[in-house]
This record gives structure tokens, sequence and C-alpha cells, in this order.
């Protein structure tokens, strides 16, 4: 038999039950030929299609989904992305331990847990290796699957990538469960992440920061031969699921994964009390520089099992285990200056140029200052000789100043009030710590997320400028500001001789562009992208001054007056002082008026319904469900705003109007239950006085 192709609205239940279980036979017998076999019978494509034909009819058929689902079980990515795998036992984390007493306290608790006195508890010690964890389930011994940790209730499928991983066994050897799930931390060492980064800089490729990144990176390619060409190993170090409990202790179950063909870490070893466990992580942190891996510390986990099942999770760590971590390494250095980075909500962000310095095997030539308060606590100038920290995956930090080290006359840092990218003034709101830029539509650290927020759904709308293009057009210098846009028109033949376009998509955008022209007042507010002027907001100021004309002198007034003068803006219900503040600032930055100004020229910026206006819906809550064939959301909305109606997104008795589009569900349903009164698209048209 052959997959049906009749669309699925069409299949009759008994139609569509026979395919779903055609469907889940022939899934599972490509899912066994391509992860059991290695050979596979259809193309990636083909096999795709099966499961996405597997979707439709279990979308359109909810009531027939089957307990053996493909959809709950894991097959190779879907074009795009990872397949989800919920992990049968989480993958949880570890708490942390950094000296003796740490460590003394996290045995007592399990001794008390337990209900022991001071009997000894036996340890098992293995290096942390600073990785990321993986999750390998064998079935009859052989590899079906390998999942990363994810959020560790939910990772993503990787059997493919892990399959190419020499250490990791496709088959166990000698006897093992029916089903056990083997867990182990992937890494990279850090000699071959160096000759990576050197491969990958010679190859115009981003740089990886560690060797942990490095591994992550190279298992979660969507192309598996990526991942085969990466010299990724991994230690095996613990359990999932199984079938059966193969060994009563940690130590047994390590030997056991050793005869089945894996790497356990050599350094691991049998604790006979927690007293040993002082000398052993003295000893595991004298090897740690010689060692080709990075390790973060050592985790104890207590050996005997059935301790450990009766121990259990708190939260989410296990009471059986810590992770004792090495001490943060550290290093001194000399400040030579401080760059201000300007992020793209317009963050200004001080970053420290370091002398470069070694500090625990890694070159470190920043750290960062985390923001003015900071620099000031500290009293870090430049040139001083400073105390660097690195811990772990951390971004380095500087923790002090030498202070008799500081060179004569080193002067205070003054923190920049102008945006080092754009000159713009950069503003630190009362209570924040943050200091921003506030010129973004003029900065070009900034300008490509508010151009995309300009065009986008709640705000110019334009058909045909999505997020990509505008960041092509950009980088190209297409549009270097928001005025551009509407000068794109002008530029149709360049656009349409560009790669993907054409001379009837570049006319189709002018038009789209130039049907956005009229632009509501509160929408354009919105598209300005001041922070806190979400579509909300920017309806409440539009409302309240009606015209453009008149939101700009009243903003530049109150710019000039001072704060008390925003007083009119706290009028507005809604409008508190933060966004009094904001708008205040984003005013106060004459490049910004000038882009408003330039825009205005460009467009017919229209005017608002005035604030309590009884249009002819006030007070009235409406629904809209169902596809609507003229409108998109945002536009029914705003057309039902404009006459004074609320939007909501579900039907209740409090509900005035229900408006139905094509394949209207449930709402509609519940509206007619509840007598709510049901219109067509045409006919709310109609009643918004603009039909069709
Ligand atoms: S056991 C329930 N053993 O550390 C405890 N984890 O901080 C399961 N890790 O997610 C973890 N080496 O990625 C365990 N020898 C080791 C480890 C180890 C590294 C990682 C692992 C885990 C994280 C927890």
């Amino acid at each position: 038999m052959a997959p049906k192709t009749s669309p699925v609205d069409q299949l009759s239940e008994a139609e569509a039950a026979a395919e779903l279980a055609w469907l889940a036979a022939e899934i599972a017998r490509h899912d066994r030929a391509y992860h059991e076999r290695d050979a596979p019978e259809i193309s990636d494509a083909e096999y795709d299609a099966l499961r996405r034909r597997n979707a439709a009819i279990e979308a359109g058929f909810p009531a027939l989904v089957r307990p053996d689902s493909p959809a709950h079980r894991v097959g190779p990515a879907p074009a795009g992305g990872f397949a989800k795998v919920r992990h049968g036992v989480p993958m949880l984390s570890l708490d942390n331990a950094f000296d003796p007493a740490d460590f003394g306290e996290f045995c007592d608790r399990a001794r008390r847990f337990l209900g022991l006195k001071q009997e000894k508890l036996e340890f098992v010690g293995e290096p942390k290796i600073d990785g990321l964890s993986v999750s390998l389930t064998y079935q009859d011994g052989r590899l079906v699957r390998g999942a990363t940790r994810g959020d560790g209730l939910e990772g993503e499928d990787v059997t493919a990538n892990v399959r190419t991983l020499p250490t990791i066994p496709k088959h166990l050897k000698g006897h093992a469960p029916a089903r056990i799930e083997i867990r182990g931390e992937v890494f990279m060492t850090k000699a071959d992440f160096l000759a990576l980064n050197v491969a990958q800089e010679a190859a115009g490729q981003k740089l990886f920061a560690n060797p942990r990144n490095a591994a992550a990176g190279s298992l979660r390619q969507l192309d598996p031969r990526i991942t085969a060409a990466r010299p990724l190993s991994m230690f095996a170090y613990a359990m999932g699921e199984a079938s059966e409990l193969p060994a009563g202790t940690h130590w047994q179950w390590l030997a056991r994964l050793r005869e089945w063909g894996f790497a356990v870490n050599p350094l691991s070893d049998l604790l006979a009390s927690e007293d040993a466990a002082a000398g052993f992580q003295a000893g595991v942190a004298d090897r740690r520089a010689a060692l080709p891996y990075d390790i973060d510390g050592v985790v104890y986990k207590i050996n005997d099992l059935a301790l450990q099942r009766r121990l259990g999770f708190v939260g989410r760590a296990p009471r059986w285990a810590i992770a004792w971590k090495f001490p943060a390494e550290q290093a001194t250095t000399v400040l030579e200056g401080i760059d201000i980075q300007v992020g793209r909500t317009g963050a200004l962000t001080p970053v420290a140029r370091l002398t470069p310095v070694n500090v625990g095997g890694v070159l470190v030539r920043n750290a960062t200052l985390h923001n003015e308060d900071e620099i000031a606590r500290k009293d870090v100038r430049i040139g001083d000789t400073v105390v660097l920290q690195r811990a772990g995956d951390v971004i380095p930090q500087i923790v002090a100043v030498v202070a008799a080290d500081r060179p004569p006359g080193a002067q205070p840092y003054a923190f920049p009030d102008h945006c080092p990218v754009c000159g713009s003034l950069a503003i630190r709101p009362p209570g924040e710590v943050v200091r921003r830029c506030t010129g973004g539509l003029v900065c070009s650290a900034q300008i490509e997320e508010r151009l995309v927020h300009f065009v986008s759904r709640a705000a110019f709308d334009i058909e045909g400028l999505g997020d990509k293009t505008i960041r092509e057009f950009h980088a190209d210098r297409l549009i270097e500001g928001p005025a551009d846009i509407f000068r794109l028109p002008d530029r149709e033949a360049e656009i349409a001789a560009r790669e993907g376009w054409g001379e009837v998509s570049a006319r189709n955008l002018s038009a789209a562009i130039r049907a956005r022209r009229r632009i509501p007042l509160a929408r354009f507010i919105h598209a300005l992208g001041i922070r806190r002027i979400g579509e909300t907001n920017a309806k409440l100021l539009a409302r309240h001054y009606g015209s453009f004309a008149n939101w700009r002198t009243q903003m530049l007034a109150a710019v000039q007056i001072g704060a008390e003068a925003r007083s009119d803006l706290g009028n507005i219900v809604g409008i508190g002082p933060a966004i009094a503040e904001e708008l205040a600032e984003f005013f106060a930055e004459q490049r910004n008026i000038a882009t408003i100004d330039e825009l205005a020229g460009l467009l017919e910026i229209a005017d608002a319904e005035a604030a309590g206006g009884g249009g002819s819906l006030a007070g009235k809550v409406v629904v809209f469900t169902g596809t609507l064939a003229t409108l998109t959301r945002p536009e029914a909305k705003a057309m039902a705003e404009k006459l004074g109606a609320k939007v909501t997104d579900s039907v209740s008795k409090k509900t005035d109007l229900v408006v139905t589009g094509t394949d209207a569900g449930s709402k509609a349903r519940k509206a007619a239950e509840l007598g709510v009164r049901i219109i067509t698209e045409a006919e709310w048209r109609e009643l918004a006085g603009q039909p069709f």
C-alpha cells in the first residue's frame, strides 16, 4: 500500500484510522532500517513526508491518535531542526560544594535522611568533565537513540550524530538488559579544540569560546557528517531508564560500562569514606592542568545504588551526589582600557581590555566590568593592575584592583554619557543600573532590530518585507534608516535584479510599501520602538494627542519644561512616570526628532479617534474566530478598537459579538450555546462601515 494522497478533510474516520495504522507500521519499519541496520530504504525527504502525513491526520482526527503513534517516538531530525525527545527519567543537575565544610554538610544531610549516625559512607569520585551530557538508549544491546540533555525533561534527538563518535559503542559487548539508557559526557580535548579553531579561522567560520562550546556545537549539527569530522569523545558515568538493574553499586556499574565497551574516566576511584574525598579532591586538582580535557571539579556519588534510590532527589539535584568544584582560577594583569559595547537593545556595557594573560589554561584578553556602578565600586582605573578570575564557563571577571600598583596620575573612570557608536545621548533612568543609547533609530548597533520591529505586523506591517529581507537590505545599505524603506519603490529595478527577486516581486514590494504610506498615529508611534511603548501604550498616546503634530509639539514641550510639565502625560490613564521618562528621553535626542520628521514628510499619519470617543461599538466585547478572508487579525482587532470595542480571545457570557471566518470551531459553537450574537466577516465589515 502506498501513502494516500487524498486531503485529510476528505477522509472518513475509518479511512483515517486505517491510514494511521499503516503509517505507524511503515514509519517504525523505516526507523529500524535507519537506526538499527544503518540501511535506510527511503530518502529523508520521503521519510519526512510520511511523518508529516501522520501529523496532519492526527491533527484532523485527534480521537484516533494511536498509543504507538510515530509522533510519540522519535525518528531522525525533520528538516530544519532536531526532533524532541522526552527523557523517561529526567536528566538533572548537581548541587555544588566549594570547600570541605560544604562537602561535610552534604554527607551529614544524606546520613540524616537515611537515619544513619556516624556510619561511614562509601563514595565513588569521578572528575567532573566540562562537556555536555547525552543520553544513549540501547535496545537488545543496540544503540537506538541518542539525545541531548536539553532542559532536563526534553532534549533533542541526535541519534545520527552520536553514532559517529568512536567512543560510543553501537552494540554493547556481552550480556546487557533488554533496554537500558546510559548517560555520559561528550567532550573535546583542549588540543583538538585549539586545532578546530585554527581550522575554523582559516575557513572564515565562527570560533568557539571553549572546548565545551565546541563539543556542543559539533554534536548539534544537522548534518551528521560534520559531527563525524569533529574529534569528540565520551566518558560514560550514569544510568537512566533500565529494564533491569545491572549492578548493586556505582562502582560495579562503572565496571559494567567498561565491559560493554564504554570509556570510563580512568581517574575515577572508589573511596572508602568521606575522609578520603579531601585527599582525592587535592590529587585530582594537582593533575588537572596536565589532563588533556577540561574538568571543573569532582563528582562524588554514594556508591550503594540502594541508598541512592532511597535518597532520591530534591528539586533538580540528587541527594546522593554532589559536585565539589575547584576554586575559581585567578591571575593578575593590567587594564589597558575600557571599551563600551552597545547591545541590540541599546545597553552600554563596559568591557575591560587587558594585557593578555593565561588563566587556568585559557588566554584572557577581555573581562566584563558589568556596569558603571561596578566600576565605581571597585574603583577600577585604566592602567591599574587587576585581579582576574575565571570560573568554569563564566565570562572572566575583574575581582579587585591591586591598589599598591596603581600608576601615578590614574584618574577615576568617567562613564560616557553619549553612545560610542552613534553619538546619541546615553541615559541612565533613575533606579536602573544600565545606561542606554537613546538613538535606537539611528544607531547602527541597534538599527537592524529596530527596523525589523518597524515593519512588523503590529507596526507598519509591510507585506514582503520580513526579517530576512530587512537584514539583507540593511547589510547591502539599501536601507540605513526607517525612512529609506519608503524610498525603496524608487529603487525597484535595483531590487528586481537582486538574487531571489524579480520584476514581479519587486513591483509587489513597492506596492506593499506605498499601501502603508498612510498609517494610523498609534501604529506610527508603536513602530518607533521607544522602550516601554508597546501597542497598548501607543494607542493610549494616539487617542490622547489625536494628531502627529500635536503629539510632537507636546512631547517637545515636555522635554523642555522638565519633569513637572510631564504631568499631562501622567493624566493619561495607563501612562506611568517610567513611560513618561522614556518618551522624554526619546525626544531629548535631536537625531530621533530628525528621523520622525523625515518620516512624517514621507508619510500620511492619520489622526486618531479622540479619547473616550463613543464609537459605534463602545464598551462591547468582540471575539474573532476562524480564518478571515480579507483582514489580518491585527487589522480586524484595530478596526474593532477604533469603534470602541475590546477584543478578547475567548468566548464567555461577557462576549457581545463573535465574528466568524472559515473553519471557525469551538468558539463559534460556544457562542451559539451562550446565545451570543454571531456574524460573518462580510457582516462585520458592513457593521464597521468598511464593506467589501
Ligand atoms: S552525574 C543526577 N557525573 O555535570 C546526576 N555528571 O552539574 C547526573 N557531569 O549535567 C550527573 N561529569 O553534564 C555526573 N562524572 C560525572 C559528570 C557529570 C560531568 C556534568 C553533567 C551534569 C552536570 C551536573
